[in-house]
């Protein structure tokens, strides 16, 4: 692929922005989308070419916005329709474009679709939801909602049962009804008429679900879902979101679990519903804080296979360690034991993860190397999933300091806490308390600091930024594996007809030997350690050569 026929979205970096924790502009300890407007120069220099603002619309918030409860309005803690058209022009006017979250396998039970469907089986918003009648006097089947407990929820009044994917509060859409998906298209084109770039699309391998009359397979560990994930039959809901986002020439990201590397090409490749998609192989395999190992060859393993399926055109993948639902990468795959290890072993697993194919995407905080928190009560975790899990734990017989030491050091509060601006009181995120704490790590970890010492995380990203986007074959060069059977070091080429990568991380502590010749024109072009001996590498020592 020759650059010029490169897509924008290929080319640049993405940024991942949770409004609630971002930067608050009126103190009243939520971000909101002023801080955003106020923080677009320091993106700008970050290098990235766009944001995805997780969900910013009406909501009664019991899962932090993914509730939606009108899908014209703004949440009104975040500001109005004019701040976001605001904020709009002005990331425009900077050449940052904008993706939203589309969060459309389910509603809000608040959203005036679900009241009018509850208030009378017979109402015509009742097919816009999944209802179904009792059987025996119980839920309709056996499937588990991804938040824990039955996926089937009583209605009353009329002795049905609804379906939610998530929490009860989360109706699912029924995607069945022609009325239903005609309304959530216009909707889409809708936003994207008002100049929005495109769209993160929230769960959307949910959107199909099996028959009900299916049991639920509890021996499948692999998909436990697979009831309502990638159900075939899926593809004709997505062709037809396809043909907006194709006519609007938006950017699509589908968050996709349940979709394997060998499915992807159908999902992401030329003709594919969206230009990415989110994968979970390599991230679900962050347990280190629960005292497992960090599975090294298994990470290695997950990220090759994407990278494989999709390369030479296949595909396109979307290339991630972080977002608001996960740990921060850090603590759940680097070392965080001394401020040195986590800038080393941060800007170790930064190399190793943007220069494979696809479009990086940042999580805020990622950049200066934000941590987890040292959650120790749980009036400390906001998570709706979490506060279930903490509680469920408690039922089982489990100590508070058992149950608190497991959900604190797996919640997705974990990456919600708010951005570290500088080392002042909430971190310059607000003068007002937050809606969840700061982490106590702020004075050592802020931007402030960050951006003053050259040699920080910040300046890495920077450089990889630039690094990436001057370089064509780090964009569409080949992607090759070496040391496949190395216990700790991730290694791969990337190579097209001009220019020749190689890419060889520690992903360890300790440090060990490199198995390969380097070529005697290898040049070292970015690395984490200022002195080193080309045959070693030591705890987490990333490197990156250029050969011609
Ligand atoms: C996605 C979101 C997550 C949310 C869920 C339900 O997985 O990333 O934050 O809770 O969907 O909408
Ligand atoms: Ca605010």
């Amino acid at each position: 692929m020759h650059k010029t026929t490169m897509n924008w979205w290929q080319e640049e970096v993405g940024y991942q922005i949770y409004p609630r924790s971002f930067k608050d502009s009126n103190h009243d300890g939520i971000g909101d989308l002023n801080g955003v407007r106020e923080k677009l120069p320091y993106l700008k220099q970050l290098g990235i070419g766009f944001i995805w603002l997780n969900p910013i619309n009406a909501s009664p918030n019991v899962d932090n916005g993914y509730d939606i409860s009108d899908y014209r309005k703004i949440l009104s803690e975040f500001g109005t329709m004019a701040d976001f058209e605001a904020l709009l022009a002005e990331a425009h006017a900077q050449n940052i474009k904008v993706i939203m979250d589309l969060v459309i396998n389910h509603s809000s039970d608040q959203h005036e679709w679900f009241k009018q469907a509850l208030s009378a089986p017979d109402n015509p918003y009742r097919e816009y939801f999944i209802f179904e009648d009792a059987v025996d006097g119980h839920a309709p089947n056996d499937w588990p909602s991804i938040f824990g407990g039955s996926a089937w929820e009583l209605d009353e009044k009329s002795g049905q049962y609804y379906f939610h994917t998530f929490a009860k509060e989360q109706p699912d859409l029924n995607w069945e009804s022609e009325k239903l998906r005609r309304d959530i298209l216009a909707m889409v084109a809708w936003w994207l008429e008002k100049g929005v770039d495109g769209f993160r699309i929230d769960a959307i391998s949910h959107i199909k679900k099996a028959p009900f009359t299916l049991m639920w397979d509890a021996a499948d560990h692999k998909r436990p879902y697979k009831n309502f994930q990638n159900v075939p039959g899926i593809e004709e809901h997505l062709q037809e979101l396809q043909a907006v986002f194709q006519k609007h020439d938006a950017l699509s990201v589908g968050e996709a679990s349940g979709v394997s590397a060998q499915q992807a090409p159908a999902w992401v490749g030329p003709s594919g519903y969206f230009n990415m998609i989110f994968s979970f192989d390599h991230i679900h395999l962050w347990k280190r804080e629960l005292g497992e190992k960090f599975n090294i060859p298994a990470f290695k393993h997950a990220l090759a296979t994407w990278q494989e399926a999709l390369d030479e055109g296949r595909g396109w993948n979307a290339l991630y360690l972080e977002n608001h639902d996960v740990l921060r990468s850090i603590s759940a795959f680097g070392d965080t034991r001394t401020e040195e290890a986590r800038v080393i072993s941060g800007k170790a697993l930064a190399l190793m993860y943007f220069l494979l194919q696809g479009t990086p995407f940042i999580y805020q905080g990622q950049e200066i190397g934000m941590t987890n928190f040292p959650f120790t009560a749980i009036d400390q975790i906001d998570a709706v999933d979490s506060r279930a899990h903490y509680f469920a734990l408690l039922a089982e017989g489990k100590t508070e300091a058992e149950a608190i030491r497991q959900v604190g050091s797996t919640t997705r509060d974990n990456a919600r806490t708010p951005m570290q601006w500088d080392d002042t009181t909430y971190a310059g995120f607000s003068t007002h308390k937050p809606w969840l704490a700061v982490n106590p790590n702020y004075p050592t970890v802020n931007v402030q600091r960050a951006m003053r010492e050259s040699n920080s995380l910040f300046h890495f990203f920077q450089q990889l930024i630039v690094l990436r986007k001057n370089n064509e074959a780090l964009l569409t060069g080949r992607f090759t594996e070496l040391l496949k059977a190395d216990p700790q070091v991730f290694a791969y080429t990337r190579t097209n007809a001009a220019q020749h990568f190689l890419i060889v991380v520690n992903l360890d502590r300790t440090p060990t030997t490199l198995a390969l010749e380097l070529a005697s024109d290898a040049q070292l072009i970015l690395s984490n350690y200022s002195t080193y001996e080309t045959a070693t590498l030591q705890a987490y020592e990333a490197r990156l050569y250029q050969i011609n």
